[in-house]
């Protein structure tokens, strides 16, 4: 059998646009309160990309302070990959945008679409390049500007989405000291296509005046579906990864950031409480591909991690997608 390279993680960072968009917003032209969104969701506020900000630009700037955090400089990098839904363009792909804008000359390109599975996707494809010996270090980004995507006549979805990015070094365990990657696991599910899912300007249902006038480019979403979908395979996936691993190891859990009332419930079926559990969705909402890499950047820069213990990084959404990661710090 081949030998594996461990695979750890360098550094993370992360990215919010300066603008900060409250429930109340909304309120101004939609039948809508700050009381039912942050009852509903647990959301309070999001950030929203300035005009002409795009989604490579909001994940360089991650990218560029996860390489800050690592030590190393962009041209270091063999390979980097963005998560996203709403990529720049549909052609050509976001990663080699964000290349450009870090210098990362030495470096290949691609997106990866598995919404707000997206990082972790992302994280899994440079996780099998770096134990592999194929790629040395790896970007894994995600990112989105939802807020291009949003139809604001829709109130029971254009509330939940927010913009921002996040972003990791993949390395070698021996280079990164830390974050390293002990378990991954991938699903999908594409008969679910249509629980989350944007109708128009594919090759499906390619744009036209009267499609574009309908909305059918906007995000649509069955959320009581999604919901159920959701609250099942947190709790599974999260079993999952700590399986054979004692309570007092685990030292913290960063799960994707969709309703802070889909967190509590899935908590509640494996009978965990909230105190070893990332939760900043109160603040950006949901920034889909982005949010698992937000809050495992925020978590690492207040120090929230203590070495050595377990970090499980969970995801699932349009798809229908899932996956998880288990890390030690
Ligand atoms: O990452 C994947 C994308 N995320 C999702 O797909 C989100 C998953 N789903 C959810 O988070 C929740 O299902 C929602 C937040 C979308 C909705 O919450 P809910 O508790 O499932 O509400 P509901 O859809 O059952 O709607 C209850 C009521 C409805 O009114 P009626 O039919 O009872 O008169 C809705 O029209 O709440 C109404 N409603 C709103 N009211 C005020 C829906 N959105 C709003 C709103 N403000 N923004």
């Amino acid at each position: 059998m081949s030998s594996r390279i461990q695979v750890g993680i360098a550094g993370t960072g992360s990215y919010l646009p300066e603008r900060v968009v409250p429930n109340a917003w909304f309120a101004e032209f939609l039948d809508t309160s700050d009381e039912w969104i942050a009852q509903r969701t647990g959301i309070r506020e999001r950030r929203f990309a300035a005009e002409g900000q795009a989604t490579s630009d909001l994940s360089a700037e991650a990218g560029r302070r996860a390489l800050e955090m690592a030590g190393l400089e962009p041209e270091d990098l063999d390979l980097v990959i963005v998560g996203t839904l709403t990529p720049d363009y549909l052609l050509p792909s976001t990663a080699c945008l964000v290349q450009d804008k870090l210098g990362a000359k030495n470096a290949g390109a691609f997106d990866c679409n598995a919404a707000c599975t997206g990082f972790l996707t992302a994280l899994h494809t440079a996780e099998a390049f770096v134990a592999s010996g194929r790629a040395k270090r790896v970007l894994a980004i995600g990112a989105e500007t939802l807020s291009r995507f949003i139809d604001k006549e829709e109130r029971g979805s254009c509330i939940l989405f927010g913009d921002g990015a996040g972003a990791a070094i993949v390395t070698s365990l021996e280079e990164a000291g830390r974050g390293e990657i002990l378990r991954t696991k991938l699903g999908a599910d594409g008969s679910g296509f249509d629980f989350i899912h944007m109708p128009g300007g594919g090759s499906a249902e390619p744009p036209t005046h009267e499609s574009v006038e309908a909305g059918r480019h906007y995000i649509r979403l069955r959320g009581r579906e999604v919901f159920r979908f959701a609250v099942s395979h947190m709790s599974e996936l999260i079993q999952e990864m700590l399986e054979g691993r004692g309570e007092d190891e685990l030292g913290l859990i960063v799960p994707h950031q969709v309703n802070k009332r889909i967190i509590d419930a899935a908590l509640e079926r494996i009978g965990m409480t909230e105190e070893k559990v990332v939760i900043n969705i109160q603040n950006y909402a949901n920034t889909s591909a982005a949010t698992v890499p937000i809050a495992l950047d925020e978590a690492v820069r207040q120090g929230r991690i203590e070495k050595g213990k377990l970090v499980v990084l969970v995801a699932f959404g349009a798809g229908l997608t899932w996956g998880a990661s288990l890390l030690r710090w």
